[in-house]
């Protein structure tokens, strides 16, 4: 049974914090948007479809505290509230596109007394929230046909239960995999700067007894030439229409090696990461985030004091690259432009 990182209990949202797994299991409480805001920012909560649920309870527990004269003056300030929790991380497109769904659903009960139209943005963050977990558990079941039986996947960063309202995506198609009867088992990156692979991958695979293999991220182009990795399942922050996807940094160089060894290379991604307004992979924002991250391992430095750093959090895998993008749809496979957009209209 996959974990699930977001509850919601006693008008509360419980945040199992991500920073501090392995080694503890800490659930943090939250109430108002800008602590989880902060939470989003600091990485309490990460994966694309996790921080859109977060920010949907951010979004209503924003709402709760507005008291405004009428409705023109609430979407004001709940735009607001929105664009404070929208700001947090540039690059899954997940977290804008449950905000908008948020103030679509605002607009859609602007007739409501103010505390119906309150009632109606934590109901709706329940169900973006509770749609999830159906929507990986649709793509895993989509995505689990490409599996052989005895498959040995490889996987980078955690796009797991921990990564959205649970079941996850590319681990969702594993354990769906699983679910299917199918022996497989997982080789995870470690996904340095930030160990999801390590940490968190490695975590939530054992937790399920899923055989998982851990690896330092320079070790699989090793693997791949030894004829170790039947596939590579990933999942995704940002799609743009014709394919190019933003994953976790390094998600680009294994795909070139997976294309170098003529391995299967999958994306696994709900339609809502999906960002049909943006023509290639060139457009999407990639998040910089603090050189700590690099300079430090686990509280420790690792690098001189004041030596220069780069740390982009995300790259863009460009689409000629992905064998199939899995969704909760069905697989689409290239042309991608062509492809993706008939997903929609399924
Ligand atoms: O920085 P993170 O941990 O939020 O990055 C997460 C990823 O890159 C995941 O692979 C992606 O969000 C898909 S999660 C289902």
């Amino acid at each position: 049974m996959a974990i699930k990182p977001i509850r919601f209990e006693n008008d509360t949202l419980l945040l199992i914090d991500q920073r501090l797994l392995p080694n503890q299991e800490v659930w943090l409480s939250y109430k108002d948007a800008e602590s989880v805001a902060e939470a989003i920012r600091s990485m309490v909560v990460r994966g694309a479809p996790a921080i859109g649920v977060t920010a949907a309870y951010g979004a209503a527990f924003g709402a709760d505290a507005i008291y405004a004269g009428d409705f023109i003056e609430f979407f004001e300030e709940f735009s607001d509230v929105c664009d404070l929790l929208a700001a947090t991380r540039p690059t899954a497109v997940n977290l804008c596109w449950a905000l908008e769904r948020m103030k679509a659903c605002a607009r859609a009960h602007a007739d409501l007394p103010g505390s119906e139209l309150k009632a109606a943005l934590f109901a709706e963050a329940h169900a973006i929230a509770a749609e999830d977990e159906i929507l990986n558990r649709a793509m895993g079941a989509h995505g689990q046909v490409l599996i052989p039986d005895g498959a040995r996947i490889l996987t980078h960063c955690n796009a797991g239960a921990l990564a959205t309202g649970g079941f996850g995506t590319a681990l969702g198609v594993i354990r769906a995999a699983v679910e299917a009867g199918k022996s497989v088992s997982v080789i995870a990156d470690e996904t340095r700067p930030w160990l999801q692979g390590a940490r968190l991958t490695a975590w939530e695979l054992m937790q399920d007894g899923i055989p998982v293999t851990l690896i330092c991220d320079n070790m699989a182009g090793y693997l791949m030439s030894k004829g170790e990795i039947d596939c590579v399942i990933v999942g995704a922050d940002r799609i743009a229409a014709n394919g190019d996807t933003a994953n976790k940094i390094g998600t680009y160089s294994v795909a070139i090696l997976a294309k170098e060894h003529d391995i299967p290379f999958y994306v696994a991604a709900p339609l809502s990461t999906i960002d049909r307004s943006l023509s290639d992979g060139s457009l999407i924002p990639i998040e910089e985030r603090s050189p700590g991250e690099v300079t430090h391992c686990g509280g420790h430095p690792i690098a001189p004091a004041g030596v220069a750093v780069r740390n982009p959090a995300f790259d863009v895998t460009p689409a000629r690259y992905i064998s199939a993008i899995i969704s909760e749809r069905g697989v689409a496979t290239a042309d991608f432009q062509t492809s993706l957009a008939g997903l929609f209209s399924r």
